[in-house]
């Protein structure tokens, strides 16, 4: 049997990773700003991650949600604390793209609606509802296809204020990311997300946070939606989550009530996914890792603004996009072969950084030196 081959890939074997280094199978270490598109939160092969895993695997591995499984508390205990939500609920399920198919699920069935409001530039995954909220007709099949789901444009008041006028009492949620990750690192602006909140609240619509790249402390607030002072209805979560343990998150909030059998899944909140993502959220109190993904992550941005040749920096904390003109296009592919540095990229020539949340100011500065070096071709 082939693979189905849906990736286009680089020819490199990983085979061993620490932190924010990986190597190769011929030996070569690279520098990780990457992190498997914004999946290693505290760096590969963290040493409590790895015990509190392997700990896990020696006692049970896997029982279905047929039984109490007391982690799944402790996780959701602990993630309240971190994250500030302490009075929010957790459904466990294991990726980004089931996360939001929950949450707009769990939206339609509180208030019985069907349309969904989403905006250009938007990436929620890729199962039926949270492809058919994708800005992406090329990924949409057929049979997604819906017309529940209206596009609006990003950051634009106005359009959104119309859209409320005409579709008022039909809207089940808005979903929007707090930074664009597939979209090229866009941040949604304060002023939207705090219209978002008003017109949700005055239309009894669900404010879901997709918080699937953008969250979980990367850019140095747990949820980058908070930074414009309001709360969502519904938070989701995943990356970061387990560092490389497949598990997604909605974190709800305390005005929807649940009934038996209303979500569900097999394998969302097994005892592995739940050791991973403890070990993961102990790691980020213990090391402060949001006040290093912010104070790294700004001190990235200051030193990238100063660098000629650059069209535009834009992220925060750890999610950083370095737009080049269209007269740089190998500068991507130059810093993974040339220099050995993993990076993102997003269309059209947009690098993307999503390290893991304890790179140190010495890799920062590698980063630097070499991407200057790269500009000069
Ligand atoms: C903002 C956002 N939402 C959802 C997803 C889908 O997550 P997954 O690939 O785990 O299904 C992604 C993945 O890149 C994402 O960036």
């Amino acid at each position: 049997m082939n693979l189905f081959d849906v990736y286009p890939l680089n020819d490199i074997e990983i085979v061993k990773a620490s932190g924010s280094t990986v190597w190769d199978a011929e030996g070569q270490e690279y520098l990780d700003l990457y992190g498997g598109h914004a999946v290693i939160s505290i760096g590969h092969t963290h040493p409590h991650y790895v015990k509190r895993i392997t700990d896990q695997l020696q006692q049970v591995g896997f029982y279905s949600n047929s039984v109490i499984i007391p982690l799944q508390a402790a996780l959701a205990e602990k993630l309240g604390q971190v994250s500030g939500k302490t009075d929010y609920q957790l459904f466990l399920c294991n990726s980004g793209a089931e996360a939001n198919e929950n949450a707009l699920k769990l939206a339609s069935f509180y208030n019985g609606r069907k349309k969904v409001i989403s905006f250009s530039g938007a990436f929620h995954g890729r199962t039926a509802l949270a492809v058919a909220a994708t800005d992406n007709p090329k990924i949409i099949a057929p049979v997604n296809e819906t017309e529940n789901v209206i596009f609006l444009p990003h950051n634009d008041i106005a359009a959104l204020e119309q859209a409320f006028e005409q579709y008022g009492q039909e809207i089940a949620a808005v979903i929007i990311e707090g930074i664009q990750g597939v979209g090229g690192i866009k941040e949604a602006s304060i002023p939207f997300l705090q219209k978002i909140r008003s017109l949700c609240d005055a239309h009894n619509a669900v404010y879901i946070a997709d918080s699937v790249q953008c969250g979980y402390g990367r850019t140095g607030e747990f949820f980058s939606h908070d930074y414009a002072g309001v709360t969502a209805d519904v938070y989701t979560t995943a990356k970061g989550m387990g560092n490389g343990f497949p598990i997604g998150g909605v974190v709800i909030a305390p005005k929807f009530k649940p009934w038996y059998g209303m979500l569900g899944t097999t394998f969302g909140g097994n005892h592995l996914a739940c050791a991973a993502a403890l070990a993961v959220l102990e790691v980020m109190e213990q090391d402060n890792l949001l006040t290093n993904a912010a104070e790294v992550g700004n001190y990235l941005i200051t030193e990238l603004k100063k660098i000629e040749g650059i069209s535009e920096v834009r992220g925060r904390g750890l999610m950083i996009g370095i737009e080049l003109p269209e007269s740089l296009p190998n500068v991507k592919k130059d810093l993974l072969f040339k220099y050995h540095i993993f990076t993102g990229e997003a269309k059209p020539n947009v690098i993307r950084l999503l390290p893991a949340l304890n790179l140190t100011k010495a890799q920062a500065d590698q980063f630097l030196e070499n991407f200057k070096l790269a500009l000069k071709g």
